[in-house]
């Protein structure tokens, strides 16, 4: 019924799905670059329509780092999320160097922590430690 296309969406569709569950999406021209810089990113197509997306960064070797997992309100609840999810685990068992651990990281809201148990992620006592820059600026 839902079918899935790897490294296919666009940064319109970024900003399309990503305005449909947040505030704040970063610029067309932001997610342009951040999409063609990953090394996966999957879309689930209802027909012609995008309805979900999620995509992955790291280095191939020894870690993944998995970004904007967002199934559209109006499709979520109906496994699509698990399906993505899947995807991506399954990309990182196939590439990775046989018979290594690699570790596969992402960050999730508490209400969202359940979802990723599923999979097997599993929070530790490291805290997630951020800043944000400002492009273009030299201070
Ligand atoms: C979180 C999100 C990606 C889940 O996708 P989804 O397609 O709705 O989830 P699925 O239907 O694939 O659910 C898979 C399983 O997880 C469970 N699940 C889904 N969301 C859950 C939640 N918030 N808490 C607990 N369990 C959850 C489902 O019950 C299902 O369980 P089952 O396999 O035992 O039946 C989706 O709700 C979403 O896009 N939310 C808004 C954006 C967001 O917050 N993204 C995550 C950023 S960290």
């Amino acid at each position: 019924m839902f079918e899935i296309r790897h490294n296919d969406f666009d940064a319109d569709a970024f900003v399309s799905l990503w305005s449909s569950v947040w505030d704040g999406c970063p610029s067309r021209e932001q997610a342009a670059l951040a999409i063609e810089n990953s090394i996966d990113r999957v879309g689930v197509y209802d027909g012609s329509k995008i309805v979900a997306m999620a995509r992955m960064i790291g280095d191939r070797g020894m870690c993944y780092y998995i970004k904007d997992v967002i199934v559209h309100p109006a499709y979520q609840g109906r496994g699509i999320g698990k399906m993505m999810i899947g995807e991506l685990l399954r990309f990182i068992r196939e590439n990775g160097v046989p018979g290594t651990d690699i570790a596969v990281e992402l960050c999730a809201m508490p209400d969202k922590m359940p979802f990723y148990a599923k999979f097997g992620f599993e929070a530790n006592e490291a805290q997630r430690m951020r800043m944000m820059l400002r492009a273009g600026e030299t201070t």
